[in-house]
C-alpha cells in the first residue's frame, strides 16, 4: 500500500481523488519531475527544481517550490524505499481546479499538486550487456520540449512505437537530426567523441545527460554538443541513451541494423559503470 502527497495530505493512493475539473486532466495543462534516490537520498534534487522552477515560470504557474524537497523526503520515508537501491519520486503541479477554459483560470487558483514514490528497477547485468534495440520515430512534440509538461501523447505513441517494435527505445527526428528518445536523451560516440544535442529549446535538458557529461569529461573523454544528423547516427561507434529511469541504456541496433560492431562499447559501458557508482558517492556526500 503506498502514501502519496496530494494538496498539502498524506494518504493512501485509494484515498487520493482529483477532480473532473482539474486543468491537468482536462488540458494537460501541468509540469511533471522524475527525481531518482540513491540508497534512500535525492539525486541533484536542486537541477530537478531548477527544471521546474524553469517550466513553472514558463508556464505562468504560481507556485512556491520551498517544500518539495521535504515532501520527497518524505515519501521516500513513508514508502520504505530507503532500503532500496534506486527509487523514483514523482511529482505533478497542474494549474489547478477550475470550470474549463482555453485561459487561465482566475487568480488565486490553487495549482494541484500530486506526488508519489516508486522503486526503480536496474535491468540485470547480464540482460545490460547485450545492449538494446531502438528505432527512429518522427519528433512530433510541440516547440517548447525543453519544458516538462504533462502532455505527452507524441512520446506516449512514440514508445508505443517502439513496443509494438519489441524494441527498448524510440529515437525522435525532427528535420534529419537525432533529437532525443520519448523519455531519455541520446549520445552518439564518432571516434571517441561523446557527442549530444545542444540544451535548446528542442531537447529536454536532462539531469542525467549533464551527469553523463561530466562523468565523459571526468574519464579524460572530450564531449561535444552539437546536432546530429541522425544518417550520422547512424554511422556512429555507439549510441546510448540517458535519463533518470534509463541511466545508461547502450543501443546495439537502430532500426534493424547494427550500431558499429553491433556489441556493447567501452565507452557507453565506462559511463554506466562510472554512473552507479559516483551517483551513490554523491548522495553520500563524497
Ligand atoms: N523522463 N528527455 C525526455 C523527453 C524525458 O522525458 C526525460 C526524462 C529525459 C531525461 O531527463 P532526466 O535525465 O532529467 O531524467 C530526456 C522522465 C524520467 C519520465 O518521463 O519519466
Amino acid at each position: 500500500m503506498s502514501t502519496v502527497y496530494l494538496n498539502g495530505e498524506y494518504l493512501l493512493k485509494e484515498k487520493a481523488m482529483v477532480s473532473v475539473d482539474d486543468r491537468g486532466f482536462l488540458l494537460s495543462d501541468g509540469l511533471y519531475e522524475v527525481t531518482p534516490a540513491y540508497n534512500g537520498r535525492l539525486f541533484r534534487m536542486e537541477h530537478h527544481m531548477a527544471r521546474l522552477r524553469h517550466g513553472l515560470d514558463a508556464l505562468r504557474i504560481d507556485y512556491d517550490t520551498v517544500g518539495l524537497a521535504e515532501i520527497h523526503q518524505r515519501l521516500l520515508s513513508e514508502n520504505v524505499l530507503k532500503s532500496e537501491d534506486v527509487s523514483i519520486v514523482y511529482l505533478q503541479i497542474t494549474r489547478g481546479v477550475a470550470p474549463r477554459t482555453h485561459y487561465f483560470p482566475p487568480e488565486g487558483t490553487k495549482p494541484t499538486v500530486y506526488a508519489f514514490a516508486g522503486a526503480f528497477h536496474r535491468p540485470d547485468p547480464g540482460r545490460w550487456e547485450q545492449g538494446y534495440a531502438a528505432i527512429t520515430v518522427p519528433d512530433r512534440r510541440w516547440a517548447r520540449a525543453d519544458i516538462k509538461t504533462i502532455g505527452l501523447l507524441p512520446n506516449v505513441l512514440s514508445q508505443q512505437a517502439a513496443v509494438d517494435a519489441g524494441v527498448a527505445d524510440s529515437l525522435l527526428v525532427k528535420d534529419g537530426v537525432a533529437i532525443e528518445g520519448s523519455h531519455n536523451n541520446v549520445f552518439g560516440v564518432f571516434d571517441g567523441v561523446v557527442t549530444t544535442h545542444p540544451p535548446s529549446h528542442e531537447i529536454l535538458h536532462g539531469v542525467g545527460r549533464e551527469f553523463v557529461m561530466e562523468l565523459a569529461r571526468g574519464l579524460g573523454m572530450t564531449v561535444v554538443e552539437r546536432a546530429i544528423p541522425i544518417e550520422e547516427m547512424r554511422g556512429a561507434d555507439e549510441i546510448f541513451f540517458t535519463g533518470t529511469t534509463t541511466e545508461v541504456r547502450p543501443t546495439v541496433e537502430l532500426d534493424g541494423q547494427p550500431v558499429g560492431d553491433g556489441t556493447v562499447g567501452a565507452v557507453a559501458r565506462a559511463l554506466y559503470e562510472a554512473f552507479k557508482i559516483e551517483a551513490v558517492k554523491e548522495v553520500a556526500g563524497g
